[in-house]
């Protein structure tokens, strides 16, 4: 399509299909200058087809010389038919000059063709580019927005993994805390229940013993003096020491059982274990034989216990005559002295423990072992696994007993198959050690001419014992009871060398009675004799230093040369104290 202009740039000619493209007629345009008929839209300020065509056209007149022009926007009035306003348009423009004579410029063919539809195709695309652009950074964007969430759930969920985990640790470990305590409290019943009931066998032990002794002391004694009677030859002597045979065996069993029920009479002393374990190592390498090797852990420096030293090495020979029992084809038993502290821990896991220091003294075999059921019971007195005859089950009890009422404590680690520990632990004393093995009894004279007030409510054993001492040469005033001995005391009228008086008496004990007397006959000598020790007298702190003490049952020699003793001033230091813990 095309236009002819004149050099003024009036159009002259035009094409049908320019008219069709611009929606003009020819009669509307022909003799029109061209910017007349097609001027900028007034309503793009940004137009510059005007200015452009003008600049192509002025250098076409110039040169002479075709000007193809770049694709311009250049709109296009709407006749007012069809809305008016302008229309968008994108022409391809060439301008060719048309020469005449003498090469004069006659006319200038400005051809176009209309590529409005491709610009818009070529728009379309760029915008659906962009689109696509857009998309795609955003795609790129959600992408990297999904990587970051994705991260974050992810770190999200570490966190909460780590949490979950430390939240499982921390529950085990609470879980484990409260086995740990439920166990510890189970023990502690289970220890607890273990000590009652020892507890509640000892009184009745102790009960039963209070009344064995006396009886024993009339049976020994009369046997004793009933075979001083008999001539060496005769028959009866050998069925009499029978007699006295099976009763040294009861007051043994019965000395055991007051051990357990810790009644017993203590000499109490500061002693070396050490010393004690050496002084009883011959007897033990004789007990134990050829198959069983001995080893001692003996602490250096090892502090000093409060103990009775003859109570410490029954302990010591029980448990080495069970651990060399436990191992009848031999094996190695050890003995071990150590200074240890116990301390908070230990006490809570073991019941009746406190805190402090202490002296242990350990005996381990690696014999038979016991299982859970018998370690539970072997502080029992009369528990035994051993065959009739071979063993009463009182060693242990005793042990038990000695050790608590030294204000100790006893623990066995058993294993069967592997061996067993015993360790028991005293607590520590100050002071000198006022003991060493001695080499035996000394033998004393046993006769006398004294006056002795005799005071005894059981009438056999006050019999028994007054025929002794009179027997002895003593004169002997008895009382029954208490009250009897005051007013004997008062109405006698000469010396009285020597009170010996029981301890448990109805209505007033044994140490009242001695104060009284005391009080009244300044100097008297007294003896208390006793088969147990009864806590109303030692809440009192009966029997300091310097009382002297028989224990029951007693014989003709052990009562006539105590009272020999105390009468002759010789207090031996092993005159004994009550102690109970
Ligand atoms: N070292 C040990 N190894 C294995 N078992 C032991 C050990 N010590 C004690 N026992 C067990 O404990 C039980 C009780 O011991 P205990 O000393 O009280 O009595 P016993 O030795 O049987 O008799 P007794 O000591 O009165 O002669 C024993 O029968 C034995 O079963
Ligand atoms: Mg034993």
């Amino acid at each position: 399509m095309y236009l002819v202009l004149a050099p003024d740039l009036t159009i002259v000619g035009v094409s049908e299909a320019y008219l069709r493209a611009t929606m003009t007629t020819r009669a509307q345009i022909l003799g029109r200058g061209l910017f007349d008929v097609f001027p900028d839209n007034p309503d793009d300020s940004t137009a510059t087809g005007v200015s452009n065509l003008r600049s192509s056209l002025e250098r076409v007149l110039k040169h002479r010389r075709p000007d193809a022009m770049a694709v311009q926007k250049y709109d296009i009035r709407r006749p007012d038919s069809e809305g008016g306003g302008f229309e968008e348009r994108h022409w391809s423009p060439v301008n060719s000059p048309i020469l005449g004579e003498g090469d004069q410029l006659r006319y200038i063919i400005h051809q176009v063709e209309d590529v409005t539809e491709f610009v818009r195709l070529k728009q379309q695309r760029s915008e659906q580019h962009k689109i696509a652009d857009e998309l795609r950074t955003r795609a790129g964007q959600m992408e990297a927005e999904i990587h970051r969430r994705a991260q974050e759930i992810q770190e999200a969920n570490r966190l909460l993994r780590e949490h979950q985990e430390e939240l499982e640790s921390r529950v085990e470990a609470r879980t484990a805390d409260l086995q740990q305590a439920n166990e510890a409290l189970r023990k502690s019943e289970e220890q607890l229940r273990q000590s009652q009931k020892l507890e509640a066998v000892g009184r009745l032990a102790g009960g039963i013993a209070h009344d064995f002794n006396n009886l024993l002391s009339v049976i020994l004694s009369y046997s004793d003096m009933l075979s001083y009677e008999l001539k060496p030859n005769e028959h009866a002597l050998a069925d009499l020491e029978e007699i006295k045979k099976a009763g040294r065996r009861a007051a043994d069993l019965t000395r055991q059982m007051l051990a357990f029920s810790r009644q017993q009479v203590l000499d109490l002393r500061i002693l070396d274990l050490n010393e004690i374990v050496g002084s009883v190592n011959k007897m033990l390498t004789r007990i134990l034989g050829e198959d069983i090797e001995l080893k001692m852990l003996l602490a250096p420096r090892l502090a000093k216990v409060k103990a009775d030293p003859g109570q410490i090495e029954q302990v010591l020979m029980n448990l080495v005559v069970n651990a060399r029992d436990a191992m009848p084809t031999g094996g190695n038993l050890t003995i071990e002295t150590a200074n240890v502290e116990l301390d908070v821990a230990y006490a809570r896991d073991h019941v009746g423990v406190t805190q402090g220091a202490y002296v242990m003294l350990a005996v381990s075999d690696n014999g038979v072992g016991m299982d859970k059921a018998i370690q539970a019971r072997v502080f029992e007195p009369f528990f035994t696994t051993k065959e009739l005859g071979k063993g009463t089950g009182l060693g242990l009890s005793t042990v038990f007993g000695i050790v608590k009422q030294s204000g100790g404590t006893i623990w066995l680690y058993s294993e069967p198959g592997i061996g067993t520990t015993f360790k028991t632990y005293l607590p520590r004393a100050e002071g000198k050690v006022d003991w060493s093995p001695s080499p035996g009894p000394p033998t004393v004279a046993i006769r006398g001419t004294e006056t002795i007030l005799l005071v005894e409510d059981e009438d056999q054993v006050r019999k028994v014992a007054s025929g002794i001492l009179k027997k002895a040469g003593y004169h002997v005033l008895e009382a029954t009871s208490p009250g009897e001995a005051l007013l004997v005391s008062e109405q006698h009228p000469v010396k009285i060398h020597l009170l010996l008086t029981d301890v448990v008496m109805p209505k007033m004990n044994g140490r009242q009675l001695a104060e009284r007397i005391g009080s009244m006959r300044p100097g008297i000598r007294i003896i208390f004799m006793s088969g147990y020790t009864d806590n109303v007298i030692i809440h009192h702190g009966v029997l300091d230093s310097g009382v002297s003490f028989l224990q029951k049952p007693f014989t003709p020699d052990s009562l006539s040369s105590k009272v020999r003793q105390v009468l002759d001033g010789v207090r031996r230091d092993g005159d004994a104290q009550f102690v109970r813990h």
